[in-house]
């Protein structure tokens, strides 16, 4: 297998020559949309695999550019229903997935398409506009809403919210949470914040709570 990097943030395409070989593009340009197409290069009848499909923006532009095959992916229950809705308008051509990344071996099974009939896929890594302009999702503090931020949108009884998580952790895990994955500066006076918030006046449950204590 040969990996090729272009050069790209957010966007990752892994495309099979007409040999076995997965090539990998990432790419830097500002037109994203149509870079992504480019190095994808869809050709007629052949599979491709929208891991990310989020609102389906590129889905939409893969079904334009050839008379290929596409399979969509995500783990939101609403960006599931827009693909249900894509495959309405082209049909015979989508199968819309609804899972993570790691069940998707198991999905393809299900639907009987073989993993090595894949010709391309496509990630576009990070939340869609649709994650994060709907306040009841938890992700922004621009709108208020209960601190959720589960991609899956409770599809995943075992996934714990992050009202949970800032009710639950101590200092120390909080801590890492910042730093690590949010790569926040003030990690540890966030930490300290959320844990006096917790016991001297209540647990932080919304986004806006969080922006007036976790940011004061
Ligand atoms: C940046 S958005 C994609 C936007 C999309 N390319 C478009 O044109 O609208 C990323 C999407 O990836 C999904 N996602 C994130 N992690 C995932 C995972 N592990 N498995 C499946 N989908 C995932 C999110 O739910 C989100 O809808």
């Amino acid at each position: 297998m040969i990996l090729r990097r272009l050069t790209t943030v957010t966007h990752t395409i892994l495309r099979r020559t007409h040999t076995t070989e997965l090539i990998e593009y990432k790419d830097h340009t500002p037109v994203l949309l149509e870079e992504a197409i480019k190095h994808l290069d869809p050709k007629d009848n052949e599979y491709y695999i929208d891991m990310t499909f989020g609102a389906g923006g590129h889905s939409r532009k893969i079904l334009e550019s050839s008379d290929c095959k596409l399979i969509t992916l995500d783990r939101d229950p609403t960006a599931f229903a827009k693909a249900r809705k894509l495959a309405v308008e082209y049909p015979n051509r989508v199968t819309p997935l609804l899972g993570r990344f790691s069940e998707l071996p198991n999905l393809l099974k299900e639907k009987g398409i073989k993993q090595m009939s894949i010709a391309g896929m496509l990630f576009d890594f990070g939340c869609s506009s649709m994650q994060l302009d709907n306040g009841e999702r938890g992700f922004s503090i621009s709108k208020n809403g209960y601190l959720d931020m589960r991609m899956d949108a409770g599809r995943d009884p075992n996934q714990i919210t992050a009202r949970e998580v800032l009710a639950t952790a101590n200092e120390q895990e909080l801590y890492k949470i910042f730093k690590i994955y949010g790569e926040e500066k003030k990690a540890a006076k966030i930490a300290q914040t959320i844990i006096q918030a917790r016991y001297m006046i209540k647990n932080i449950e919304t986004t806006e709570e969080y922006s007036m204590e976790g940011h004061q």
